[in-house]
């Protein structure tokens, strides 16, 4: 059965697919790593958070697909970093090649660097939102994709490889390694509704981006423990071998899939809360522990 989830993922991906450039006069390689990064596949999580939440506030979800592409191309940049040889060392993505292994680690270094690029110039260049939402929603996504949030979290991540770390420490890593961003797609909705979102929705919505966000790489790290290689089209056990800082290893496998449940509660009743048309979001809170790649 087709659910509105699958039609939004494939609005999004048409999207994706028009947004990103096919030739370049320069540098062809770079602009085919950056399609096989975004292209490759994904569950398009964070760009469906910033549709969903858009349409929560009665927005069309086609006024926020070019946001919703930013988002992801941070995403799939920071993907191709996270498998370089210097961060995690792996070979697969997508069970693809991981796009170091298809295009070389300078392309694909140099791809993330562009789609970097590409996604602030895909917010610049939206053409429905005022200039004043678009510097707003430019300065969320820098914070979540920078030193304080995702690329932040990534330089603890490799830091703690190794060393043990306390719950709470493992918390703040997870929520600026993946919480930021997932937290920021649901900001960017907010922004795409404008004045319709009042500042206590904001902080209720931002709260249940949060709690998913967690939930989310809490979940990451149990797949990644009990899922095969190929049901997962990454490495399974690339966290073990690198002696990662994870739930499973804290708490146990069972302790931390219980953990993410109860996080996505918690999220799911901060949405009613909100007294929004929140079906469609709810459907992804669950589909965060509902998962298996
Ligand atoms: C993987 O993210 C990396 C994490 C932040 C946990 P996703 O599981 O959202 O990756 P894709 O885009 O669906 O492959
Ligand atoms: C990566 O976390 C988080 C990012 C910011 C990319 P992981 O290293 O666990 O992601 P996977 O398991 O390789 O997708
Ligand atoms: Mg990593
Ligand atoms: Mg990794
Ligand atoms: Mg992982």
């Amino acid at each position: 059965m087709t659910t509105d989830l699958d039609i939004l993922q494939e609005q999004i991906n048409r999207s994706l697919d028009k947004h990103l450039p096919r030739h370049s006069d320069i540098a062809q390689a770079v602009t085919d790593a950056m399609r096989h990064a975004v292209l490759g596949g994904g569950k398009r999580i964070r760009p469906m958070l910033v549709c969903a939440t858009s349409e929560a506030f009665g927005k069309d979800a086609t006024s926020a697909l070019p946001i919703a592409c930013a988002i992801e191309f941070i995403h799939a940049y920071s993907l191709i970093h996270d498998d370089l040889p210097a961060m995690d060392d792996d070979e697969v993505r997508h069970g693809l090649p991981s796009t170091h292994i298809a295009y070389g680690e300078a392309n694909a270094i140099l791809a993330g660097d562009s789609l970097h690029s590409l996604a602030f110039k895909t917010i610049a260049t939206a053409p429905e939102h005022s200039a004043e939402i678009k510097l707003m929603m430019i300065e969320t996504l820098a914070e979540a994709a920078g030193w304080a949030g995702m690329a932040g979290g990534q330089c603890l991540d490799i830091e703690a490889e190794g060393r043990h770390l306390s719950l709470g420490e493992l918390q703040v890593l997870h929520g600026a390694k993946t919480g930021a961003l997932i937290r920021a797609a649901v900001q960017l909705g907010c922004h795409c509704a404008g004045d319709a979102v009042s500042k206590e929705q904001f902080l209720l919505l931002s709260e249940f981006g949060n709690r998913i966000g967690l939930a989310f790489q809490v979940m990451d790290d149990v797949l990644d423990v009990t899922q095969s290689t190929e049901q997962l089209g990454k490495p399974a056990g690339s966290d073990e071998a690198l002696e990662k800082n994870t739930f499973p290893r804290l708490m146990g496998t069972e302790q931390a899939r219980e953990l993410a449940h109860t996080l996505v509660r918690e999220a799911q009743a901060l949405l009613q809360r909100t007294r929004l048309q929140t079906e469609t979001l709810q459907q992804i809170a669950q589909q965060v522990v509902n998962r298996d790649h």
